[in-house]
């Protein structure tokens, strides 16, 4: 039975509770210790970016600490935007005060005055609970002279990457900006170029204001592992990646639902939680959101790490699933998932928006019947060139996703092109509106509607 502690058994909504139980002393601890130090602890802790890509916490508050000049910024990140996941959303439901603490080391540590708390205008639950609890903490005085505001963003899907968030705080559209935050942070005044032949006067140039981004999973991880010690923290997990880590789980599985689990168990056992495949079907595949290359049944028992899951050539992503069993062909996946991406490319870099709607018209025409054999020669080429020039992730991420699927399931692929499809089931792009308590998951399914261009 795994130690949860980033779900409490029920909501903390109020600050009294959350002080009473113990919260705060991470901030406390912080404060002694002093910046440096609390990065260090971080660092030894082995945390790593609950977000998706899993990058060292500690590494990147030393380098936020550190980089170039001007004011600092934390970013709490709990756009939530990815397909399959709901863990954010259930984290600041629950504990969003942990969210705020953790905010505040974080800011403590590089040096910052200012930190966001971003989430989407459509989630109201979690625009209050975040709100509620930066008013209460603060009233408390333990967040001292920080200034903690909630930000409101739009539902696309590129709000939760983090150059577009940054624009977003700054009141424009979620378009990726082309430099990371740590280069170029919230309301930087230098170039937001970084290709300039040789070494511009330094009356050029203005500040970079280095930003941290991290996810409110992260976040809540980091106050805990301040209340509670590197080896406490390391007694669960795997030397790689330790802790725990919130999963979602949603699709063809008995009971979809959310669950803190330790780090390195295995996928199968996640699934058995939720009560395993439909009654007579057989689990044909996996997705973590629509970030990472598919998972096939026969890796199921992949332990839930991310240098397990990189083994097995996908990757853990924000440890959202999307599961699906044997009565769906993997190519109608394929173009679902493309369609998605295609539509929510923001079209700054044409490989990536050109390329995701080609492929995603070529997918069509194969799962209508209508393709030839060489529609697998034109949907490679694409392939290759899709991540071309990028600015951000998405386009890799039509390539992990549709190019695995091509490769793990060509006999899917033959069957449609043969004429002779064995399911005709259809497919949603899973974007979770809420989970209830008994696992009934709602869909938002007005992606559905959006045209494709
Ligand atoms: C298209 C796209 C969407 C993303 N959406 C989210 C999101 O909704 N929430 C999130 O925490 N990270 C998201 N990320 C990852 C962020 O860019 C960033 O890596 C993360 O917030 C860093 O936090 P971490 O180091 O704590 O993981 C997304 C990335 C991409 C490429
Ligand atoms: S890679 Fe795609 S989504 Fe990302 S900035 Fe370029 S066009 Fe936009």
């Amino acid at each position: 039975m795994t130690h949860q502690y980033l779900l409490p058994p029920s909501p903390i909504d109020n600050v009294d509770d959350y002080l009473a139980a113990g919260g705060g002393r991470g901030l406390e601890n912080a404060l002694q210790m002093g910046d440096a130090a609390t990065i260090d602890v971080i660092t030894a802790a082995g945390l790593r970016g609950r977000g998706g890509a899993g990058f060292s916490t500690g590494r990147k508050w030393a380098s936020v600490r550190t980089a170039g000049s001007g004011p600092r910024f934390v970013v709490a990140n709990g756009a939530e935007g990815e397909p399959a996941t709901f863990k954010d959303r259930m984290l600041i439901r629950v504990d969003p005060y942990r969210i705020v603490e953790g905010a505040a080391i974080a800011a403590l540590s590089v040096g910052a005055g200012t930190v966001y708390l971003a989430t989407k205008r459509s989630y109201r639950r979690e625009v209050q609970a975040l709100t509620r609890a930066a008013v209460e903490l603060s009233a408390t005085g333990l967040l001292q002279e920080l200034s903690v505001n909630v930000v409101e963003g739009p539902d696309d899907y590129l709000y939760g990457e983090e150059k577009a968030l940054l624009e977003v705080i700054e009141g424009r559209d979620p378009l990726p900006r082309l430099l990371p935050p740590y280069e170029l942070g919230l309301f930087a005044t230098d170039s937001a170029i970084g290709w300039e032949a040789g070494s511009r006067p330094v009356s050029a140039r203005g500040e970079s204001n280095p930003t941290a981004v991290n996810n409110v999973e992260t976040l809540a991880s980091a106050a805990h592992i301040m209340a509670n010690g590197v080896e406490w923290f390391r007694a669960m997990g795997t030397s790689a990646s330790p802790g725990n880590v919130i999963a979602t789980v949603v699709g063809d599985v008995v009971r979809p639902g959310v669950h803190e689990v330790e780090m390195g168990t295995p996928f199968s056992a996640l699934l058995e939680l939720c009560g395993g495949p439909l009654p007579g079907r057989r689990f044909k595949a996996a997705f973590s959101g629509v970030s990472n290359a598919v998972l096939p049944a026969d890796g199921f028992d992949t332990p839930l790490t991310y240098e397990d899951f990189a083994a097995q050539g996908s990757g853990l992503g924000a440890a959202g699933f999307a599961v699906y069993d044997d009565s769906v062909n993997m190519t109608v996946v394929a173009h679902e998932f493309s369609r998605f991406l295609a539509i929510e490319s923001c079209g700054q870099c044409p490989p990536c928006k050109q390329g995701s709607l080609a492929i995603t018209a070529d997918l069509a025409a194969i799962c209508n019947g209508g393709a030839g054999d060489e529609m697998l020669g034109d949907i490679a080429n694409l392939l290759r060139s899709v991540t071309d020039a990028n600015r951000c992730f998405l386009g890799t991420e039509e390539q992990l996703v549709v190019s695995s699927i091509m490769r793990q399931f060509p006999e899917d692929v033959a069957e449609l092109l043969e004429g002779r499809p064995s399911s005709t089931r259809s497919v949603y792009v899973p974007l979770i509106k809420d989970i209830a308590a008994d696992g009934t998951v709602e869909y938002d399914r007005r992606h559905g509607d959006r045209p494709l261009a």
